[in-house]
């Protein structure tokens, strides 16, 4: 990583950021938080567990804060809060205003890099940046100039060495964690968004690349923006680039102000950092109650000697009294006053501009062009996807094709022309569900980018069938080819057309069923359960297993039959396969049996209505489901505050009642146990003798 790329970005980026509005008051996000508090409701089994309690804190423009605390002291929960992403389970009180006003802060507000990457692993890290820079970056800038801030995105966090690389999935080796972790970050980076939430964005970094990282957000910070980030041991260099530091213990705030006036603090407080230790150190060290065990074990042992304890005053008080003390000088400093006062002011700014802040400033066609081309690669190199299926349904159509080789027009082949048509609509579009895990890991994406606003739904649902397209064409085409010409259903062209165009519905209707059910099931393993749970009362309804007249008229054949692919494509199927062609009797010598009367008497089918209406009213299931996809996932943005509102209400309604909070564990998370193996016990150590 080279020091000048900070500066490497050039006047163009400049420009584009400050369209973002840095020019005076509009645009600039002043964040407070007052009396934040989350539960985690435990209703009837045990006591109610506080995570953060009753916080108090603000964010201005142009400063970088770092909230710092051991592992299980809430900062993931506070970004969280902040960000309003927090998981369905616990319950928060208190406010949270953006420029003194109650906002949602979720879909493009701000912008926020979670612990976890989430990234596309076909793609490669350059590949990976300038999707996203032409999803979100305006339409003004031109390719060159979009092309230098990608290059300086690239460069700014030390991404030129792995650029070309694939990132890497479950069959193929990628990129590390630390440059996955980096890229995260860069996706965030490219529009200097006004808000930047990051957490722990320097872990698994070493300390030169976590300098260069905050560096970077410190830049962003100067542009006017405002960044928040939680943070991880810092290095001294790391630590003294922070303007603000929110240092949290067991969900208490011990210290929040300047980051530099921490070390008076601890001083004062009676707890000075060693000159030769580095402050971040020194502070997780008073409140980081695994020191606890640390110490003790070291007693143990007797390596820690005498006067080393003497010297260290850590060394004699408990990590959890120490916090104590902090927490409760803190709230009678000046420092906490100072807190209350500035809270007081921001909220009072005037003039501030609330306007709707946007992740994304491309227009509608840009990003539709831009995502489908980027899910397109994707599925063109995910071997999942659908190259796998395409085998498999070669093969398959092989089996169907030889099983039934030029079925002819005698008696029996009227059953086995059912049963095969039977076999191809319902079966083998069912294989479908083979490309779900894919189809999921690109809902994660979604997820992330939808939160961060960089594109709507509408553009997800169209890129998606856009780029799935071609695929699912060449395996209609594929698969229809191949049946029926070995089956030798017909001979007419306009026959093989409608085939493969039946073929195209069902697969097409199919996964917008897989895609509604993705996008209400938490997992895939589930989503295949689901799925296949869908997919075969679907199959059962068509009409092959059970004649549709006979169906039970309730429920089965209105509505389930009607809004299952199957029974359209199979009549449809059937239509075009009997129609005008007329089988042998079942002796030699009894009458023929035309097509149509087959069609009425063994199949239960009425003619009243041609193969084309069937074609269509599966084309209007296709696309129904889409829509329906589509609204389900705007409904689950929509309604998911309310009811969660609701839940919050009643929690708290039922918690007012049985008002004991647990006072919080003296180890704030269940990570920090002693924990025994089961061989170290006595009494238990293996089974096995
Ligand atoms: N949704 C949740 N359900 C149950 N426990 C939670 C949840 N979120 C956080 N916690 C608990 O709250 C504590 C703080 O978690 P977290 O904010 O992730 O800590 P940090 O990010 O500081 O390591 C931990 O003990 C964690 O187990
Ligand atoms: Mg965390």
């Amino acid at each position: 990583m080279e020091i000048e790329v900070a500066s490497g970005r050039g006047d163009v980026e400049r420009g584009v950021w400050r369209n973002g509005g840095n020019d005076g008051h509009k645009g600039a996000a002043y964040l407070v938080w007052e009396d934040l508090t989350v539960v985690l409701p435990n209703f009837g089994n045990g006591p109610t567990k506080k995570l953060l309690y009753g916080l108090h804190g603000y964010a201005e423009p142009g400063r970088i804060m770092a909230i710092m605390g051991p592992s299980g002291s809430g900062k993931s929960t506070l970004l969280d809060s902040l960000a309003g992403r927090l998981s369905s389970n616990v319950v928060m009180t208190g406010n949270i205003l953006l420029n003194g006003k109650k906002q949602r802060l979720n879909y493009g507000t701000i912008a926020y890099v979670t612990q976890e990457d989430v990234l596309l692993g076909t793609l490669t890290v350059r590949e990976t940046i300038s999707y996203s820079a032409h999803l979100r970056l305006p339409n003004t800038l031109t390719k060159d100039e979009k092309k230098g801030i990608i290059d300086g995105t690239i460069m700014e966090m030390g991404l030129q060495d792995c650029a070309d690389r694939l990132i890497g999935s479950w069959h193929l080796r990628g990129i590390s964690g630390g440059e996955r972790k980096r890229l995260s970050i860069a996706l965030e980076f490219l529009i200097r968004p006004r808000i930047l939430f990051l957490d722990e964005p320097t872990s698994g970094l070493d300390s030169a690349s976590a300098f260069f990282v905050v560096q970077a957000l410190k830049n962003v910070a100067r542009d006017g923006r405002t960044v928040i980030s939680s943070i991880h041991q810092p290095s001294s260099e790391v630590f003294a680039l922070f303007d603000d530091l929110c240092l949290l213990s067991g969900g208490e705030i011990v210290y929040f102000g300047e980051a530099k006036m921490a070390v008076k603090f601890f001083a004062e407080a009676g707890f000075p950092c060693p000159s030769r230790r580095n402050p971040s150190d020194h502070f997780l060290r008073c409140i980081n109650s695994d020191f606890d065990v640390v110490t003790a074990t070291l007693r143990g042992s007797q390596r820690l000697r005498e006067a080393d304890n003497l010297a260290d005053p850590l060394g004699n008080l408990a990590t959890s009294d120490i916090k104590a003390m902090l927490v409760y000088k803190y709230n009678s400093s000046e420092y906490a006053s100072r807190t209350r006062s500035r809270i007081q002011e921001i909220s009072t700014i005037q003039g501030l501009e609330i306007e709707r802040i946007k992740g994304s400033q491309a227009r509608w066609w840009t990003q539709l062009s831009t995502l489908t081309q980027r899910s397109f690669a994707n599925m063109s190199r995910d071997v999942g996807y659908y190259w796998s299926r395409i085998g498999i349904y070669i093969i398959v159509a092989i089996c169907v094709g030889t099983l039934f080789y030029d079925v002819g027009t005698s008696y029996t082949a009227i059953l086995a022309r059912g049963a095969c048509g039977g076999f191809v609509t319902g079966f083998m579009t069912f294989m479908s569900i083979g490309g779900f895990p894919s189809f999921i890991e690109e809902m994660k994406v979604f997820t992330r980018e939808r939160l961060n606003g960089h594109y709507g739904v509408a553009v997800f649902v169209l890129s998606n069938f856009l780029s799935s397209f071609p695929f699912l064409a060449a395996i209609s085409v594929i698969t229809g080819t191949i049946t029926f010409y070995m089956v030798k259903f017909r001979t007419e062209f306009s026959h093989y057309v409608y085939y493969c165009l039946n073929i195209f519905g069902c697969i097409a209707v199919v996964e917008s069923c897989m895609m509604i059910v993705a996008s209400l099931v938490p997992n895939f393993l589930m989503g295949i359960i689901a799925g296949a749970g869908v997919l075969g009362i679907m199959m059962m309804t068509a009409g092959f297993f059970r004649l549709l007249p006979d169906l039970p008229k309730v429920f089965w054949r209105y509505p389930v039959s009607l809004m299952s692919y199957g029974s359209w494509s199979l009549q449809g199927g059937y239509k075009n396969d009997l129609v005008g062609v007329v089988f042998d009797g079942l002796w030699p010598g009894d009458p023929k049996l035309n097509g149509e009367d087959v069609l009425k008497n063994m199949f239960g089918l009425s003619l009243d209505h041609s193969k084309w209406w069937d074609l269509f009213a599966l084309y209007c299931l296709f696309l129904t489901y889409r829509v329906l996809f589509f609204v389900i996932l705007k409904l689950k943005e929509r309604t998911t505050p309310f009811f969660r509102s609701l839940y919050a209400k009643r929690t708290i309604h039922y918690l007012k009642r049985r008002p004991s909070f647990r006072r919080k564990p003296s180890f704030p998370s269940r990570r920090h146990y002693n924990l025994h193996s089961l061989s170290s016990q006595e009494g238990l150590s293996s089974p096995i003798p």
